[in-house]
């Protein structure tokens, strides 16, 4: 039901008939909201099993990163068909900014480390979290190509995330998300470490640091020489 706020009629029965409507609009999309629900878990549950209530974040992550696309889709379909007035008041984008201190000023940027203009022309240091096994190794490429242009000597390039390392056994739980994600799009999977240092040489930047952070991810820290 689209409701013009501008021209709302003054006849009381007709507004109490469009309030009806309201309300009952509003409790279906509650039951579907509840549909919603119990699909993600389902769905959560056909792609990764009954275990999926132990994935790792970045499995979750993943699985309901489709199910946001999909409700994106949906929610573009509604927004075709709802009058322009309705659209303004669409809920902005989540955005987890939740850890950052308060007096930081927060920027929104968005940047596909494939395109060949970045919108920045400058950064003091560049963090990565979980992107590299979830693209192409063309985007590592071009975020170590791109990070090498816009960063100053010896500022870090952070990558966060899952990798492999051919002294360390491979956590089961990575080899599994690692053959998941190459089902998925066999360009993804989790890096060789040595691999991406190789990579991180030809572009002018040396590994400082490797932590192995909790549920078997790492943080690499690249630093431009
Ligand atoms: C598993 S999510 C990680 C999201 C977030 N960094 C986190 O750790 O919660 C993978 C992210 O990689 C991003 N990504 C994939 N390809 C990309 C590209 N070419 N340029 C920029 N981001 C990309 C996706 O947009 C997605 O947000």
């Amino acid at each position: 039901m689209q409701i013009d706020l501008d021209t709302l009629p003054d006849d009381p029965a007709i507004l109490q008939q469009m309030l009806r409507d309201a309300v009952h609009q509003h409790c279906a999309l509650h039951a579907e909201n509840d549909k919603l629900r119990l699909l993600i878990q389902r769905l959560l549950r056909q792609q990764f099993g009954r275990r999926s209530e132990q994935l790792s974040p970045d499995q979750v992550q993943l699985g309901l990163e489709d199910l946001e696309q999909a409700v994106a889709e949906n929610q573009a379909g509604q927004d075709a068909t709802e009058a322009p007035q309705d659209r303004r008041r669409t809920a902005p984008p989540r955005r987890n900014h939740g850890a950052l201190p308060e007096h930081l000023p927060r920027y929104e940027v968005l940047i596909d480390v494939e395109q060949p203009d970045w919108p920045i022309s400058h950064a003091d240091a560049i963090v990565c979290i979980n992107m590299l096994h979830i693209s192409p190794w063309s985007a590592t490429l071009s975020l170590f190509r791109k990070a090498a242009e816009l960063l100053p000597t010896h500022a870090a390039l952070f990558l966060y995330g899952p990798f492999i390392r051919h002294d360390v056994k491979t956590a089961p739980g990575n080899l599994e998300f690692d053959a998941s994600l190459k089902a998925r799009d066999p360009e993804w999977g989790l890096r060789d470490v040595a691999q991406v240092d190789h990579l991180a040489d030809g572009c002018g930047f040396v590994r400082a640091a490797l932590v192995e952070m909790p549920a078997n991810n790492l943080s690499l820290v690249y630093c431009k020489v």
